[in-house]
């Protein structure tokens, strides 16, 4: 009988000691991934560099923790359209900011929500997309996953509602967004320098024709109705006057967007990505742009690789992920006849426009 007591203590007893073991090993499980995550303030930084430092490791922890979340290539409509799955990116309510994150993320608690140090503004069909993913491989880059489109269409909700859509951000990271429809806004350059204008601004630029191409074969994708490519581009078909109203030829005359810019943010503010080297020296552009944002070049060739299949730069597949992330997905599509007559139109067309950009800019990327 006593002697029954006595094993039920034991056993009692080697529980106990179990419970104390785990929870002992899971505060120093939590502790190392409170310290890998960066966060761990009170350690010098250089003891962990090693880690931080080596591109693969950062890569598959930032691609792994962008996988999990909910905003990846999706426009701001699109999640608005799917606001109930991913509640918290939206910022309805701020009370929802108190609320505990469910302990999922240690990161989500960090930091802070901070308004852009640095935005992608343009251009539409430039390669944006692939540009902020290439950036979000690099620890120190935080990024919006959606267009939020405050500066355009957006503004009235206000700058917290602005401020509530940025990811948590600690000391030493970037806060970042991209919406190429920025280039091309009239009132964007006025209203982000009443915010900051301080702001570094990223304009991916192609060769407006192949550009326009571009843009009108997405929209004809999406409605298959569109009337023709040469219809759309003459204002009169007769003296083939372009139309500069249609937007897929207005996005390309970059120097005129251009100018509206410099009224508000000096030249040394933008940073001109060249398309076209983004697809043939991922690596190359890459380091400019780390250059430009203050940024250790983390970014490099070990990222990527060539599809020659493809013809494109796909990012290294992170472990566990299922698809590569290549440059040029749209290229599956089957691109409208043009003649080659109104190609040329175009290009004659936009000639001044490029050569007056390739002067403002300081850069000749060789359109013509
Ligand atoms: C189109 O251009 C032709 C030739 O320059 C001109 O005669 C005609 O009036 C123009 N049509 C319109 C609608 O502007
Ligand atoms: C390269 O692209 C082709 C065509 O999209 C695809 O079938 C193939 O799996 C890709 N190869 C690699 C190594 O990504």
């Amino acid at each position: 009988m006593g002697c029954s007591i006595c094993r039920t203590r034991l056993n009692f007893g080697r529980a106990l000691s179990k419970v104390s073991l785990f929870f002992t090993m899971l505060l120093i499980f939590m502790y190392f991934f409170y310290c890998f995550s960066g966060l761990c303030n009170s350690i010098p930084r250089t003891q962990f560099n090693l880690q931080t430092l080596t591109p693969e490791y950062a890569s598959q922890n930032e691609l792994k923790e962008r996988d999990g979340s909910a905003v990846r290539s999706v426009s701001y409509d699109e999640v608005l359209l799917a606001s109930s799955s991913i509640q918290p990116q939206i910022p309805d309510s701020i009370e929802r900011e108190s609320l505990p994150s469910n302990g999922i993320s240690v990161s989500n608690t960090f930091g802070s929500k901070k308004f852009p140090q640095a935005i992608i503004i343009g251009v539409k069909k430039g390669g944006t997309r692939a540009l902020l993913e290439f950036l979000r491989i690099h620890p120190d880059v935080r990024a919006v996953g959606a267009e939020p489109h405050f500066f355009d269409r957006f503004y009235d909700k206000g700058l917290e509602w602005y401020r509530h859509l940025m990811p948590r951000t600690i000391d030493g990271q970037i806060t970042m967004e991209k919406t190429p429809s920025y280039f091309v806004t009239k009132e964007a350059p006025s209203r982000l320098c009443a915010l900051n204008c301080q702001t570094k601004l990223i304009v991916v630029v192609r060769d407006p024709v192949t550009r326009a191409v571009s843009d009108y074969t997405q929209t004809l994708s999406k409605s298959p109705g569109l009337p023709s490519f040469e219809t759309l581009v003459y204002k009169n078909a007769t003296s083939r006057t372009i139309d500069v109203s249609w937007s897929a030829v207005r996005i390309g005359m970059y120097a005129k967007h251009l100018e509206n810019w410099l009224q508000h943010f000096p030249l040394s503010s933008f940073l001109f990505v060249s398309g076209e080297r983004l697809v043939s020296d991922p690596a190359g552009e890459m380091g400019r742009v780390q250059d430009f944002l203050g940024l250790k070049r983390i970014v490099s060739d070990k990222h990527f690789y060539f599809n020659q299949t493809k013809g494109f730069p796909c990012l290294k597949k992170p472990e566990g992920s299922s698809r590569p992330r290549c440059l040029g997905k749209s290229k599956g599509r089957t691109h409208p006849h043009i003649p080659a007559e109104v190609l040329q139109n175009l290009r004659e067309f936009y000639r001044p426009f490029n050569l007056r950009f390739y002067h403002m800019s300081g850069q000749d990327f060789g359109w013509d």
